[in-house]
């Protein structure tokens, strides 16, 4: 049976925010391509977990072109998933892509140059057989191209149509906040500031979202769950199939005595709120006004539902804030 999403998808409990000072509304919780999306993935699973998010409210797809592996597969693998099922469905979709880190060989497959950003999203389009993404980001601050360059590249992709929006990922606040000025005095304001931000890493507490919100900038947070580690997922070792055990991105050293007694602590704090560990991690960030969206990632549909039971969370007291507070300031960040 060729899928059919679901009709009451709008009603089936997701949030929608306007993002910053714009007119676009996105979910409270994305999805994120950056892991098991891949040629190395299971193609079928990646492709329920797109169905099971878009029938469960979610309307924001988060990529990048190096996603994979192989680098640019996840897009490849979206595109034929947005041809096989969803093109239908395009203009209830918001794709995004980033251009930034290292992608192909030679001296514009990196950084943050006209020619790397404009050349980087001509490939994406091809892959994700889009004629547009919906939000482009500069992945991030390469430290060499000036900054005015970058943002007049950002500006000019928005007016030849190729993205209807763009984003800054990982630019540090002054950075930020003159890419932010350089982007509004050229008419095509920064949408949203992409950051990481969970219980473990909390470093855009000090600027990233205040200058984002200052200047009606959204806020996205990547890697809301730790890349796996606030949830149950490493409470009992290390499973098989994990993102730790399976690929260099989250180290096995990164799993520390301490931290797994943290860990521990949370989820008895989430398990006295009535949710997972997974559910409250998400919810503490989404209970700051000035985040727009977390952008989950997941293996399973087991944990996109799992996540996606965040959105019913209860509020916090402000015991259970101080809490949590103090079991994760004790942790090295
Ligand atoms: N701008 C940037 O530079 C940047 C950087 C990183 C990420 N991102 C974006 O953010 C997205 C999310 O990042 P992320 O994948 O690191 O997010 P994350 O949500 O912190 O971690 C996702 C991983 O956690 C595990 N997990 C998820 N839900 C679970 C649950 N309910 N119970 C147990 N385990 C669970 C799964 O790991 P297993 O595979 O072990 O099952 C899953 O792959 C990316 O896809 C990408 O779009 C952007």
């Amino acid at each position: 049976m060729p899928y059919q999403p679901t009709s009451n998808r709008y009603s089936a409990g997701m949030e929608y925010s306007l993002c910053g000072k714009s007119g676009l509304k996105l979910p409270k919780i994305s999805l994120g391509l950056w892991h098991n999306f891949g040629f190395v993935d299971e193609f079928k699973q990646s492709e329920s977990m797109v169905h099971y998010a878009f029938d469960s409210g979610i309307t924001c797809f988060d990529l990048a072109n190096n996603y994979g592996p192989p680098p640019g597969s996840a897009e490849e693998n979206f595109g034929k998933i947005l041809k096989n099922s969803l093109h239908a469905y395009r203009d209830e979709l918001i794709v995004t892509t980033k251009a930034g880190h290292q992608m192909w060989e030679g001296p514009y497959g990196d950084g943050s140059s006209r020619k790397s950003l404009i050349c980087s999203l001509n490939q994406s389009l091809k892959r994700l057989q889009l004629d547009y993404v919906d939000i482009f980001y500069s992945h991030r601050y390469d430290g060499i191209t000036p900054i005015e360059e970058t943002m007049q590249a950002l500006s000019d992709i928005v007016r030849s149509g190729k993205a209807l929006y763009v984003g800054l990922s990982k630019y540090p606040p002054a950075l930020a906040a003159k890419g932010y000025q350089l982007l509004a005095a050229q008419g095509t304001p920064c949408l949203i500031q992409q950051d990481r931000y969970n219980l473990l890493s909390r470093k855009v507490e000090h600027g990233v979202l205040e200058t984002a919100r200052l200047h009606g900038v959204g806020f996205c947070a990547f890697s809301p769950l730790a890349q796996g580690l606030l949830s149950d997922r490493y409470l009992n070792g290390i499973p098989e199939a994990s993102r730790m055990a399976k690929n260099g991105f989250l180290k096995k050293e990164t799993l520390t005595a301490e931290l797994l007694g943290a860990l521990v602590q949370l989820n008895n704090v989430a398990a006295e709120r009535g949710e997972s560990l997974a559910q409250m991690a998400l919810s503490w960030i989404l209970h700051d006004e000035r985040v727009t969206t977390v952008i989950m990632g997941a293996s399973s549909i087991d944990q996109l539902a799992d996540n996606l039971g965040a959105l019913k969370a209860p509020g916090f007291t402000d015991e259970e804030l101080s809490n949590i507070r103090t079991i994760v300031e004790r942790l090295p960040e």
